[in-house]
This record gives C-alpha cells, structure tokens and sequence, in this order.
C-alpha cells in the first residue's frame, strides 16, 4: 500500500525538482552570453580612432574583459569609460588593470549585464561580442545622441549597413581582424 502510494509521488517530486533546475539554468542571466578573448592592443588603437574618440567622449566596452579598450582610452584621450563585464573574474581584472593604470578618476566599471545597460549618456560603445549580440542590442543603441559612434571588432550588426570597415592584420597575433564602425541613426541594409 505504502509502496504504490510512493511511487508515484517520488515521480513527481523529480519531474518538479527537474524543471525548476532546467528553468534556473535558463533564466540565469549572470553566465557570459560569449567567451572571454582580449582584443590586440594595436586592434583597441585602431577601433578608438575610427570612432575618433576625444577627451570629451563617454566610451561604454559592453563585456569589457580586463578593461584594456577604456584604460587604453582614458590613458590617450583622457576621456571617461564605463565598463560592463558580468564574469566575477575578469570584473576583478578590469578593476585591477584601472586601478594600476590610476584611471579609476575616469573609468567606473560595473558588474552588470549588457543587456540592462542604459547607453543614454554613450557617445562611443566599443563591441567584441558576436553578430547576434550585437543585433540584440540595436534598441539599446537606438537611445544614444545623433553622431554618437559605436565600433565592433570582428562582427557586424545584422540589417544596418556600417559606415565603415576595417581590415587589419595585428602585430600581435599575427592574425586578420575586421572592424565595423557606425554612426546613430543607424542607417538600414539595402
Ligand atoms: C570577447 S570578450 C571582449 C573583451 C573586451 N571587450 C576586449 O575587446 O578585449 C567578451 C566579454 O564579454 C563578457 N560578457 C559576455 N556576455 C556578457 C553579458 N551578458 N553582460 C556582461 N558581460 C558579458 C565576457 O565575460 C567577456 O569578458
């Protein structure tokens, strides 16, 4: 008796304890939507002179691994950068790398997700995400001031035509490295 009417109970508890585990792995909006790999050096250079960054731009990195573009940009143009990185690892490496460079006056890095990300006051974003993410993005770009800039290494953006692109070989790797520039408004694909 006691044994039919476990069964089915025990079946049920693992069904219910097995969907709440598929849907919080779901839901977990604090793992990284793409794998960390740092831009080159002489890639960051040439992405912050096509947006032709100046000391009076606020530079946003969405996913901004150990910090290198805002630090690189703060340390040439003198300009402000925002940072958002959700991996807990490379956060403590973007706060360290900003904390040796002393531009922590200038560069504020958060531990958020890039989707949750007002880019109201962005006048450049830099991007090195993939072209799916970057798509994702688009209403959130859709906020930033007329002529404000955004930049991606390696991938595009699908449905609106960039301004400009680059093809680089760096010194570093030796390897080719494409760059896309845009300007808001965003302008459609033909
Ligand atoms: C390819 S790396 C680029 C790092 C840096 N921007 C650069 O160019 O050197 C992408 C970074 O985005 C972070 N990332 C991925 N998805 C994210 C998300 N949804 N919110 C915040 N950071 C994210 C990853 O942890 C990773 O450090």
């Amino acid at each position: 008796m006691l044994r039919r009417f476990c069964l089915p109970v025990l079946i049920v508890v693992v069904v219910v304890v097995a969907a709440s585990c598929r849907s919080t792995a779901q839901d977990d909006d604090n793992s990284p939507d793409v794998v960390y790999v740092p831009t080159p050096n002489d890639v960051v250079s040439k992405m912050l002179e096509m947006a032709g960054v100046t000391k009076d731009d606020v530079v946003y990195d969405l996913g901004c691994g150990d910090g290198r573009i805002l630090v690189t940009a703060a340390k040439k143009f003198g300009c402000k950068g925002v940072g958002y990185e959700i991996h807990p690892g490379r956060y403590q490496l973007a706060l360290e790398n900003v904390k040796k460079n002393n531009v922590g006056h200038l560069v504020e890095i958060r531990k958020e997700n890039i989707f949750d990300a007002d880019l109201s006051t962005a006048t450049v974003v830099t991007l090195y995400l993939l072209p799916e993410l970057n798509t994702r993005l688009i209403p959130q770009f859709e906020k930033m001031a007329p002529g404000s800039r955004i930049v991606s290494h390696e991938y595009g953006m699908e449905g609106v035509a960039p301004d400009e692109t680059v093809t680089m070989t760096s010194k570093e790797d030796a390897d080719r490295h494409h760059i896309y520039l845009w300007t808001i408004p965003l302008k459609e694909a033909e």
